[in-house]
């Protein structure tokens, strides 16, 4: 995580700021089509499966005074038995997430991910980095009865900020999840912002680059 000072057109302060954030779950849940959806407003039926780990940039004017630059790295969901996971995670300050409604034992996989993800990456106050759950192809027929209530007490006592349902397909709740994210990331970063200053420290590592150059957009 990064963050700049100068000065707006307007002579204002301004700020700007870059979040690592990770985008994990099983295979084929939908993470590279919500990272397109969110980033590039597309989607397609296609399936390709993401090899290694693939980049996207998207830049939100936040408010007059502060520009938020994400830059999400979209982790293939058959790396979880891999060794890179650990690379991967280094300096993330925040997570999507994602399951797929359709398919029951993409969320109980969700735990797993989530312990990964604890167990690899922390804030430099030592908390877990918030992370959000996604529920996503809610425009499809659910597998499983969770209902809302449920979900809110999974998120609790997993130690998720929040859930939402998703479609990258029909465009539901995504900018929403994203905001929700950066919300909490941001009052993270207010309240140890010294010791996030280093802009080259999420420089992108030449050699993960290489591990699928087809569509990195950052
Ligand atoms: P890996 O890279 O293999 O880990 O998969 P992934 O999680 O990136 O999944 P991907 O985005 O490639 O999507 C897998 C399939 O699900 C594709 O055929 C998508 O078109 C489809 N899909 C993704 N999101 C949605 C959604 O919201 N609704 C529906 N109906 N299909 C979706
Ligand atoms: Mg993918």
């Amino acid at each position: 995580m990064a963050a700049g000072e100068g000065r707006g057109a307007g002579g204002l302060e301004c700020r700007e700021h870059l979040f690592k954030v990770l985008v994990i779950g099983e295979l084929g849940v939908g993470k590279t089509s919500i990272i397109k959806r969110y980033v590039h407003q597309l989607f397609s039926q296609h399936y390709r499966a993401t090899i290694g780990v693939d980049f996207a940039l998207k830049v939100i004017n936040w408010d007059s005074k502060t520009l938020v630059r994400l830059q999400l790295w979209d982790i293939a969901g058959q790396e979880r038995f891999g060794n890179m996971t650990r690379v991967y995670y280094k300096e993330a300050v925040g997570a999507l997430v994602v399951f797929d409604v359709t398919r029951g034992s993409t969320f109980e996989a969700v735990s797993k991910w989530k312990h990964d993800l604890d167990s690899k990456v922390l804030l430099p106050n030592g908390s877990p980095i918030p992370a959000v759950l996604l529920a996503n192809k809610c425009d499809q027929k659910k597998d499983g009865s969770q209902n809302s209530s449920q979900m809110d007490q999974f998120c609790r006592e997993g130690g998720f900020i929040g859930w939402f349902e998703t479609s990258a397909k029909d465009n539901i709740n995504i900018d929403e999840a994203a905001r929700f994210l950066v919300e909490n990331i941001l009052a993270n970063y207010k309240s140890f912002p010294n010791e996030e200053n280093d802009v080259s420290k999420l420089k992108l590592d030449p050699d993960l680059l290489k591990a699928d150059s087809k569509s990195q957009c950052c």
